[in-house]
Parts: structure tokens; sequence; C-alpha cells
């Protein structure tokens, strides 16, 4: 809901929990006021009055005579004259920088719109207010887009850039969103990691100067993920207020807050300005990415709470499949050496165990026996397959189970028919020796032919067989860059236009094939955002499957991304990046913190192993969607207990896991208070371990909590299904 006060001047976005407000000065600046918990009133411009600025700086509010260094500039520019982190900058035709935004009215629209060329957040209930800046010097026009998703309580934040001058102008920097707190003493949250460690939960407290989050590597990369909340007190779960935003971006990216000499906290998050530039020609237009805000007064949880339920709603496509099915993955079970007998063998022992869907992972296509050949050439590997990919794919559907795929289409192996034709599709310096990675170069997809050689190559593979899901790998950074299509002044847009490309080529494939479903992959969770995410509503969230390992990354990937777009499987113990032993039950309970599936070699477990994965995925199918359309609660997030739970949102139903890390001797079991539940409704708890059930209330299992099994050796799960009881009133209850 929007509301315009103060004739015109002020701009309440509430959604019902939350409040933006924005306002016009005097001067024609416009101010972010506040962001925050939900307030009433009818006028806020008296915040603006309230802003006691330092003495050197006073003066009247008279355009001459007024500074923007200590206000809450809603968009700032380049060393005008707020000397802050700006939110833009831009570059004109005669060498000057400044620009100077004031404003130019505003627009209400009811239904809020798709960027063009870039994944949107898009719900039939959401609003879009407009605001309009002008510089009257150079004209340059910017259009602030806010989106307003009243009753999931979340917002986004978008701009799009206008040439309307005679001259040509460069963009050098341009943040999606910029936030002004007025206030300081806040830490900042971040998702950081590495390959097979991505996505651990960070908290630092932020002092006066600048900090960022970001990377520079045409992706997330695994290092760091599109996500920074600033909060009051640290990683607190369920108090305090937090200020958070996640961009809808896959390229290189820049979350940035700062801390001014003034007490006040600007922060902003977009595109990585390192190594970006983008030249407008009169008449041109650009579109940022939309980056969502997330605010909470209550901790993290809800913060959590707030980004899944928006999420599921509004940014995870349907697919014509709406429940992720169990997969099966040949990549850790075979790796490269697989044929058709194997993998038949591998599909039976999946089908027998209830898997649902088959994934042929890496290896069928062109000369591909190991990771040094043949990307880019998408041909089926008929003597590998022993025959057609239709027939593998009809022989499994056979045994009762879909048949998925892996491709890495944005790269090319130097050895492949693709790159022998086509060297300079691939992103590299003429005349340098280009870094290679895994053995392989990105191809650039800045360029049509390329974007249009992907699609119909996989397009090719899709029509040819049954195949109803795809992995979509990506393997590499890009470095080297240069593509030998654009001008030399314009070599600095090449980041962003690759995204731009791979959006386009999601775009018509998911849209061509919408039977399909589509995970995205980078090597593991490397490029894990909202971005991918509109287009492929699940992704492998690491391609560390230790279950001790994934407790971490998968705690911080659901801080952000629910648990229906999280990828988490049970593989073999010992585990082939740790080494780590583990029983599989500890696997089990950690790969249904997501959407369940196995990648291991089924075809050599004992028999009761394969009695146990049976019953896990028996159990599984029962609670998945709990799991998957349920709301997060972490109960213990770190040491050496961790459980989570997921609650319905009736709250009649609810799956508990309990991992215990490390065994210790001569301690008691404690008591797990449970959250999320009615605090009058009956449950029947289920010990999932022993199988017992218990009837308690929800007050007493949020309050007293569930007592904890003894459990022994190391690396001990556990599970507990919730359900509500119609039976039974409460008094007669031992709870
Ligand atoms: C990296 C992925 O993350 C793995 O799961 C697997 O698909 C390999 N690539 C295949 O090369």
């Amino acid at each position: 809901m929007i509301e315009i006060l103060e004739h015109g001047r002020t701009f309440h976005l509430k959604t019902r929990h939350t409040s933006r407000i924005l306002h016009v000065t005097e001067t024609g600046h416009v101010m972010d006021l506040y962001w925050g918990s939900r307030v009433e009133g009818d006028a806020f411009g008296y915040m603006i009055k309230d802003i006691k600025k330092a003495s050197y700086l006073c003066g009247t509010d008279g355009d001459g005579a007024f500074r923007l260094e200590q206000y809450p500039v809603l968009y700032p520019g380049w060393g005008n004259p707020d000397l802050r982190s700006p939110a833009f900058s831009f570059c004109y035709e005669d060498g000057s920088r400044i620009t100077d935004l004031r404003f130019d009215g505003y627009e209400l629209r009811q239904k809020k719109e798709k960027l063009p060329g870039l994944p949107t957040l898009l719900d039939s209930g959401a609003e879009a207010f407009r605001l309009f800046l002008r510089d009257s010097v150079k004209q340059v026009c910017l259009t602030l887009e806010f989106g307003i998703f009243e009753k999931l309580d979340a917002m986004t934040q978008s701009v799009r850039v206008e040439n309307k001058g005679d001259q040509p102008f460069t963009a050098d920097r341009l943040m999606s969103a910029c936030v002004s707190l007025m206030e300081d003493g806040l830490q900042a949250v971040t998702l950081t990691g590495a390959w097979g460690r991505e996505c651990t939960r960070n908290s630092l407290p932020l002092c006066q100067g600048i900090f960022q989050t970001g990377s520079t590597r045409g992706a997330g990369g695994h290092g760091q993920n599109p996500f920074m909340a600033l909060t009051q007190k640290g990683l607190e779960e369920r108090d305090g207020q937090i200020w958070a935003v996640n961009l809808v971006y896959s390229g290189s990216f820049l979350c940035e807050a700062e801390v001014d000499m003034h007490q006040n906290t600007r922060f902003m998050a977009g595109i990585q300005p390192e190594g970006f530039s983008w030249r407008l020609e009169p008449g041109e237009s650009f579109y940022s990415p939309e980056a969502v805000l997330i605010h909470s007064d209550r901790g993290l949880e809800e913060m959590t709470h707030r980004f899944h339920r928006l999420y599921r709603a509004c940014l995870l496509r349907s697919h014509e499949r709406r429940t992720p099915p169990v997969l099966l993955n040949s990549w850790e079970a075979a790796y490269f050496d697989f044929n058709k007998e194997t993998l038949l063998a591998l599909a039976k022992e999946g089908a027998s165990a209830g898997a649902e869907l088959f994934v042929l992972d890496d290896g069928w296509f062109g000369r591909r026996n190991g990771a040094d050949s043949s990307l880019g050439d998408w041909t089926e590997n008929r003597k590998k397959l022993g025959g057609s990919l239709k027939e593998l794919a009809e022989e499994i559907r056979g045994l009762g189970m879909e048949f998925g795929l892996w491709f890495e289409p944005e790269m090319v192996s130097p050895d492949s028919c693709l790159y022998r034709s086509h060297p300079d599709w691939a992103i590299q310096v003429p005349g340098r020796r280009p870094q290679l990675a895994r053995d392989q170069l990105v191809l650039d997809l800045s360029r049509r032919e390329v974007q249009d050689y992907i699609i119909e190559a996989v397009d090719r593979v899709l029509s040819s067989a049954p195949i109803t899901y795809v992995k979509w790998d990506m393997n590499r950074n890009i470095t080297d860059w240069y593509s030998s299509a654009l001008g030399a002044g314009c070599q600095k847009e090449l980041g962003h236009r690759y995204i731009l490309g791979l959006y386009r080529i999601l775009e018509k494939l998911t849209e061509k094939h919408r039977n399909v479903l589509f995970e995205g992959c980078a090597g593991g969770g490397g490029r894990f955002d909202p971005g991918i995410l509109y287009y492929m509503p699940q992704i492998w969230a690491s391609d560390d499957t230790d279950p001790i390992e994934r407790l971490e990354i998968q705690t911080g990937t659901a801080m952000v991304y629910p648990a229906v777009s999280m990828g988490c499987h049970v593989s073999a113990s010992p585990n082939h990046m740790t080494g780590r032993l583990s029983p599989l039950s500890v696997r089990g309970v950690t790969a249904m913190e997501g959407n369940l599936g196995y990648e291991l070699d089924l075809t050599g477990l004992a028999q009761e192993e394969k009695e146990e994965i049976r019953r896990q995925i028996h159990f599984y199918k029962e609670i998945r969607s709990i799991i998957q359309e349920g709301d997060l609660y972490r109960l213990r997030s770190a040491g050496n207990e961790r459980a989570w739970m997921y609650v319905t949102e009736n709250r009649e139903q609810a799956v508990v896991s309990y991992v215990r890390i490390l065994s210790r001797p001569n301690t008691v079991p404690g008591r797990l208070r449970l959250y999320g539940l009615d605090p009058l409704f009956t449950y029947q708890v289920q010990d999932q371990e022993s199988g017992t059930a218990l009837l308690r209330t929800g007050s007493s299992l949020m309050h007293i909590g569930l007592a904890l099994p003894k459990g022994t050796g190391d690396f001990y799960g556990t599970q507990y299904t919730l359900v509500r009881s119609w039976n039974l009133p409460c008094t007669h209850l031992c709870g």
C-alpha cells in the first residue's frame, strides 16, 4: 500500500508490518527517511528538520547552502556534494562527472511489471511505486522503482537510467538499491565460504568506514553470496531489527555498508562497479537488476520466513510438476566411468528404493571421459550409452523413474569441435594465452550467435528424448575478460552482457520446456542467487556432500533461500571429499533439510543399507510437503548439537530434525524447545528412531521441550514428526 502525504512530498510505502518513507525536500532532493517496523502518521517531513547539522555545515536550507553530507539521501550521486560512497556515478562526454538529481514526479502502478531481460519478482498482489529524478543540465533521468509485496512483507527496488540528452555518457556505477539508516552500531551478516564450504554465516560489527562483500568473478562465486543483512545484535535468532538485501542477479555484485562520520549507515547492493561501465547513447535506457529488501524486528528467524515465503510465492516459477522429485544422480556413483549396463543397474536400485528421477551427470556426450574435453559438443556418445539417449531414457522410464541430464552449456573445452570451429566464441584476450580452469574456457554469452547456439543445442537434446530434468552446471569463474564482438570502449559491458545473454537463453529454454525441472549448479553453490532461482527453482547447494559439512552449508543457504530450492544428497561413507565416515541415518536426516536426493553407488550397498534408504525415501515422501512449503525454525544452529524444524502454515504439522556431531561421555541429554507451534494445539509426536508416539501440547513442546535421545556414537541424527491430534483434549495429557 502506498500513501501520498504532505501535499505529494512524502511517500509512505507500507507492507503489513513494515514501512519505508521517502520525502522530497524544498530543494527537490529525495530523502530516505525511514525503513523499519510499520509506523502510522500523516506527516514525516519533520525528521529532516530534526537532523542537527554539525556546526561547520550550518546554514539555511536554501539551494546554495544546502549540504547533503548529513542527510539520508535516497539515491546519492558521486561528488554532489555528498562525499560518502555513491549509489551511482556517471561520466559525461565533456569529462564532467557531476549529476544533480532532483524530484521530477512519481507514479503509482497497481501491478508490478517484469524488468526487460532481467529476472523479476512478480505477484498479482504486488504494487509498484515509481519515483522520477532528473538532472536538468545533462537531461539524464532516473526512475527508481519500488515493488511492494504487502502481504508478504517485502519490497524490491531497481533503477532505470534514460539518456534524454543529446550526448552519450557512461554509467560506471549503478546500485540497484541504496538505503540510509540514521543510526550506527550495527553488525553486518554475510554468507561467505569457498568451494565445498559455501554460505557460512558471518557476523561483523561495523565501525566508521566501508564494509563490502562482493565478487568480480562473473558470478556470485563460492566465496560470497549476494546477500547482506545489517542487524542490531549480530546473529540473534529471534530478537532485534534486521535490514536485509538480496540481489536478484547472477553476475559480479557488490553489497556495501558505510558508517559515516555522523553515525549514519548507508547500505547498498548492485552490479559490481569494479570492471563495469555502460555507455548510453542519446535515447537509450539501462535497467539495473532488482534488489529484494526485507526488514524484520524479530531477528533472523522472521527475516528467513519473509524471504522464504516471498521466494516460494513470487520467484520460483512453477514448472509443470510442483513437487521436486527424489532423485538419484550418477556423479558420485560413477563419475565418468559408466556404460549402459552400469547405468541401468544403478537406476534399477534407485527405482526399487523409491527414487523418482534418475539423473545422468557429466560424461554422456562427445568424447567426454574426463574433464578435459568435449564441452560444447552436445551430441550423445552412442558408443558409451550403448544406443541413443532416447533409448536409455525410455528404459529408465520403464523402470518407473523419470530421466534427467547434466549440461554445462556456458563452457567450451579447447579440445572440442565447437572450439575448433569458433575459437573467438570463447572469452579470451587476442594474443594472450587464456587461463584454463578445469581445462575449459567460458563462452562469450554476450554474443547473440553464441546464445542461439546454446539454445539450439540444448533444445535439440531435450527434444530428442523424454527428459524432464536438467542439471545446468557452470564450473569456472570468468577471467581474461574480453569479447571480440565488443568495441574497445564497451569492454566493461561484457560481464553484464554475459548475464543478460544467460538470462535470455534460460528464458527461451525454460519457456519452451515447461515440463522440465531445471536445477542450477556452479561447482555446487557457486551461483546460488535469486536470479538463477527465477529460471531454475532448485540449486545444488554444494559439491560437499559430507553430512556434517552440509549442516553449516545448508544452515547458511537456508537463511535466505527456501528448503524447496536447495538440492541435498545422501552420498557414500567415507565421504569422497572429506574422507569422513558417517552413518546412513545422519546422512538421511541432513539431506532431508532440503530436496532429498541420492548420489552413491547403490549397487554396492549391503541389503540392510538398501532397506534403510527405501525407508528414508518413503518417510521423506510423507513429510516433504512440510519441508518444502513450511516455515523453518532454527533450534540449534551452532556448536556440537544442531536442530531445526519445519512447520506448516496452519501449524498442524511439523518435522523436527536433530543432529549431534560428536559423542561426549557422561552427559545428560537435554531438552529441545520447539518453536512455531500453536500453544493450544495438542500434537502427536512420533519419534522416528524408536517409533514411539507421545501426545504433547504445543505450549509444553515450546516451553518445556522435547526430551532428546541419548544416542551413542559420533554423528548421530534423528527426526520427529508432529501432527495435530484432534482426538484428545489437552487435559488428558502428560505434557
Ligand atoms: C560439478 C558439479 O557440482 C558436480 O555435481 C558434477 O555435476 C560435476 N560438476 C560434473 O562435472
